[in-house]
């Protein structure tokens, strides 16, 4: 069989965010979305059984029923949620993988955190292509999300968002909320991104790191102004990053 008649590899992702949950079909060889995703407002509140219904929906869209991955913006262990920085607290200690599953007839389901998920799909697609060693990409919305990826291996519910750097969380520090509750200047806010990026890169001596999130579209306002070691690097994917992961996350290539 040659390639061009292989059958594509597919899978399908699952991106739950703060104000929409989107889903769509993705090609596992290319990581592009296979047509367009779909999105749904998040419900609210976003209680775990109001969030499950939706992102069934979304499935049942497209009438999926293949390999099927989910993000969740918190520390998931074993499809268990364990923590909710910013999101509904009563997601804590709920098994998420059943919870949904249930919605889809008893469907199989991955459940890893948003920015792993992202990292997985930069890793791969994007960013951090042909890239080797130490990879980390950090997502800089709300909170700050991170991912660890070594040679295409992801080190899952990493956290550094939650580190303390220099006497304050990183995330509280520099996520890109606190620069628009703040009104700060690209350049105020960069030099606390610097600070947390310091502090990172001293402690795990990554090859790369990848900048996610909304405020990477703006990398050029920003990235430039960086004063620590590491390159860093806008990440590429943009918003199908957490789609592309999770359908990765949810086909038994990628380590969860
Ligand atoms: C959470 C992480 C999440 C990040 C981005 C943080 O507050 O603790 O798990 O990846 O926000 O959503």
């Amino acid at each position: 069989m040659t390639s061009s008649d292989s059958p594509q590899r597919r899978g399908f992702g699952v991106d739950v965010g703060g104000s929409g949950i989107k889903g769509g079909i993705v090609d596992l060889d290319t990581g592009q979305l296979v047509g367009d995703r779909f999105k749904l407002p998040t419900p609210q509140p976003a209680t775990p059984p109001a969030v499950a219904k939706t992102i069934a929906a979304v499935v049942n869209e497209f009438g999926w029923s293949g390999p099927l991955g989910v993000t969740y913006p918190g520390v998931v262990t074993q499809g268990v949620v364990q923590t909710a920085a910013n999101v509904d607290k009563a997601w804590i200690g709920t098994n998420a993988r059943d919870i949904i599953s249930a919605e889809l007839n008893g469907q199989e389901i991955v459940v890893l955190n948003d920015a792993d998920a992202a990292g997985l799909a930069e890793e791969r697609y994007g960013a951090g292509k042909d890239q080797t060693g130490l990879v980390i990409l950090l997502t800089f919305g709300t909170g700050i999300g991170s991912a660890l990826i070594h040679n295409g291996i992801l080190l899952p519910n990493t956290e550094l968002g939650h580190v303390d750097v220099d006497g304050k969380e990183a995330e509280h520090r520099a996520a890109s909320s606190v620069r628009d509750n703040k009104g700060w200047s690209y350049q105020k806010w960069a030099k606390q991104v610097t600070k947390v990026l310091v502090a990172f890169e001293n402690a795990l001596w990554p090859d790369l790191f990848i900048a996610g999130g909304g405020i990477s579209r703006k990398a050029d306002k920003w990235v430039p102004l960086l004063e620590n070691r590491t390159p860093v690097v806008a990440a590429a994917l943009q918003n199908t990053a957490g789609i592309v992961g999770a359908a990765m996350a949810a086909t038994s290539d990628v380590t969860h």
